[in-house]
C-alpha cells in the first residue's frame, strides 16, 4: 500500500488529510495519507529517509519548507527558484521535491474567476511571507509583468522582489490606494482576516470595476476584504481552492491518477472549516 502524510510543526490543524483522504476514497484507491509532526530539528533526516519511515512521498508545511528543500536530491525548478519545498516523492532512490503553491494559486484563479489573466495588467499583492513569495514567482512565470508588492516591513518586501528586477516593486502598506486604481488583481497574502486577527483596513473604492480579489486566507472563507469586495460589486476568490489544487500534483505523483477537485470535495472542506 502506497503511504504519504503531511509533515510540520504542529500539523494537527492540517486539513490535507481530509483532502487527500477523499481522493483516495471516491477514486477507489488502495493507499494511506497521514500526519507526521516533525520539529525542526528533527526535519532535514526525516526527510532524507522518508522511505525507511514508509512513505512513497508527503507535504511538507510550516515551518520546514526550506529544510525540505535542502534535504532534497533533485528539486525541480519552481523548488529551486524558492528555496522552499512543499511536496516530495522518492523516485529511483532519490528524494525529489517540488512547491505546487503558486500552482494551487493559479489553478484557483482559473477555476474560479475565467479569464482573470487575459489583460495581463497590473497586481498589487499584500505581504511579504512565503505565500507571497510563491504567488509573486507564479504571476511572474504566467506573464504578469508588473507586480507591485507591499508589505509593512519594506525590507521583506524587497528581499522578495529581488530577483524580479523592474516586474515586482516593492512597497509599503501606505502606498496601496494610490496603486489600486490601476491594479486588476488584489491578492491577500498576509495574515490579516484570518479568524482571530485584525480585518485588513483598506479601501476598496479606487479598484477599477472588473478587478479581481482574492484572498489566501480561508478561515474565515469570506474574509472581511472579500466582503467588502463582493459589496463593491467585484469578483472575489477565497483561499479554499489554493488548499485543494496545491494539492494536487503531489496525490498524482505519489498514488498514480490525478485528482480533481470538485464541488464535492469543497463543500466537504466548508463543511470542515464552519464546524
Ligand atoms: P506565510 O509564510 O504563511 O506567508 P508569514 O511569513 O508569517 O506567513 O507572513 C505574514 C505576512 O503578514 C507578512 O507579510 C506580515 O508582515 P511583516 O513582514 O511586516 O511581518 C504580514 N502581517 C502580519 N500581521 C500584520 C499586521 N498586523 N499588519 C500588517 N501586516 C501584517
Amino acid at each position: 500500500m502506497r503511504r504519504a502524510c503531511v509533515t510540520g510543526h504542529p500539523v494537527a490543524h492540517s486539513r490535507s488529510p481530509l483532502l487527500h483522504g477523499y481522493w483516495l476514497k471516491t477514486l477507489g484507491l488502495e493507499g494511506s495519507y497521514g500526519r507526521e509532526d516533525v520539529p525542526p530539528e528533527e526535519a532535514r533526516d526525516f526527510y532524507r529517509h522518508l522511505s525507511a519511515h514508509g512513505y512513497v512521498g508527503c507535504n511538507v508545511t510550516i515551518p520546514n519548507k526550506e529544510t525540505a528543500f535542502a534535504a532534497l536530491d533533485e528539486a525541480d525548478e519552481t523548488a529551486r527558484a524558492l528555496g522552499a519545498a512543499n511536496t516530495l516523492w522518492v523516485e529511483g532512490g532519490k528524494l525529489c521535491g517540488s512547491n505546487t503553491d503558486g500552482y494551487g494559486f493559479l489553478a484557483n484563479l482559473d477555476a474560479c474567476a475565467q479569464g482573470w489573466d487575459k489583460g495581463r495588467g497590473e497586481v498589487v499583492v499584500l505581504g511579504a511571507g512565503g505565500a507571497s513569495r510563491a504567488i509573486i514567482h507564479a504571476l511572474v512565470t504566467r506573464g504578469f509583468g508588473r507586480v507591485h508588492l507591499a508589505n509593512r516591513t519594506l525590507s521583506r518586501a524587497e528581499a522578495v522582489a529581488a530577483p524580479y528586477g523592474d516586474t515586482v516593486r516593492p512597497c509599503g502598506l501606505a502606498d496601496v490606494s494610490a496603486l489600486l486604481p490601476q491594479a486588476e488583481l488584489l491578492v491577500n497574502c498576509t495574515s490579516l482576516g484570518m479568524k482571530g486577527s485584525d480585518p485588513l483596513d483598506l479601501d476598496l473604492a479606487p479598484l477599477p470595476d472588473h478587478a479581481v480579489v482574492t484572498d489566501i486566507v480561508y478561515v474565515p472563507l469570506m474574509t472581511p476584504l472579500l466582503e467588502a469586495a463582493q459589496a463593491r460589486g467585484l469578483r472575489v476568490v477565497d483561499g479554499l481552492g489554493m488548499l485543494l489544487h496545491q494539492g494536487v500534483p503531489g496525490f498524482e505523483r505519489w498514488f498514480g491518477v490525478r485528482p480533481e477537485v470538485t464541488q464535492e470535495l469543497r463543500d466537504l472542506l466548508v463543511k470542515d472549516i464552519t464546524g
